[in-house]
């Protein structure tokens, strides 16, 4: 997978993908992330990237003509599965969409900031507009860190257990069930005793039967409740 991210702040994202998940994906050369910063493409001795809104209004909205370069320039090169936009009012970002983005080859993110881009990107542009929740980010950095994240560990072979992305919460609409480790009893708390019994098949329903429990416990909604 090829991640090309449009930032107008790429130090912001350069540590996480230095440190995470994502640079272990990297070493192994399951991933590739480009980092492209938007102030490389800015407009005239200046090299502005944003303006005054037409009509009036508070802050600065991101120009079309350098975002637009960038992405042809891009395209030109390969072709893109995703050109994603971060922004508050995209559709929210969830388990069943990081699946579905870890099957694409190549990714374009673009990150909002200040008041937004002009309208005429997003629509010649972009595929899919992404928020991660309902509150507002000074800008859309983290919102595209967050992202490559979840699509980044999905990838075969990019967690040390080829498994474990398959049992995280969320897959199947279950939250995870709780987890244990040495020693089996603390403080007089012990492990739950099937977890000690050795019986595979047993310990899978309890499992199962915890996530259920669970999820009906703190996320409803996920079960189709209210
Ligand atoms: N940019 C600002 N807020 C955001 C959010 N909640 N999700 C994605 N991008 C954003």
């Amino acid at each position: 997978m090829r991640l090309d991210i449009i930032t107008a702040v790429p130090e912001l994202l350069e540590s996480f993908f230095q440190n995470s998940i994502v640079k272990r994906a990297q070493d192994k050369q399951l991933a590739e992330i480009h980092l492209h910063n938007l102030h490389d493409y800015g407009i005239g001795k200046y090299k502005q990237i944003d303006d005054y809104p037409f009509g009036g209004g508070a802050g600065m909205v991101l120009m079309i003509e350098p975002i637009a370069q960038i992405i042809r320039q891009l395209q030109a090169e390969r072709t893109y599965d995703e050109i994603i936009y971060t922004a508050p009012d995209g559709g929210r970002f969830d388990q069943k969409t990081a699946n579905k983005l870890s099957l694409a080859g190549n990714i374009i993110i673009l990150c909002g900031h200040y008041k937004g881009v002009d309208e005429r990107i997003r629509e010649t542009f972009i595929t899919r507009e992404i928020s991660i929740g309902d509150y507002v980010l000074s800008g859309g950095e983290l919102a595209a860190a967050v992202i490559s994240d979840a699509i980044i560990r999905l990838l075969p072979g990019v967690l040390g257990d080829e498994t474990s992305a398959l049992t995280d919460s969320f897959q199947d609409n279950l939250l995870a069930p709780p987890v244990y480790t040495r020693p089996s009893e603390w403080e007089g708390q012990p492990v739950p005793p099937v977890l000690l019994s050795g019986h595979d098949a047993k310990i899978q329903d309890w499992r199962y039967e915890q996530s259920v429990e669970r999820t009906r416990e703190r996320r409803p909604d996920l079960l189709g409740g209210e």
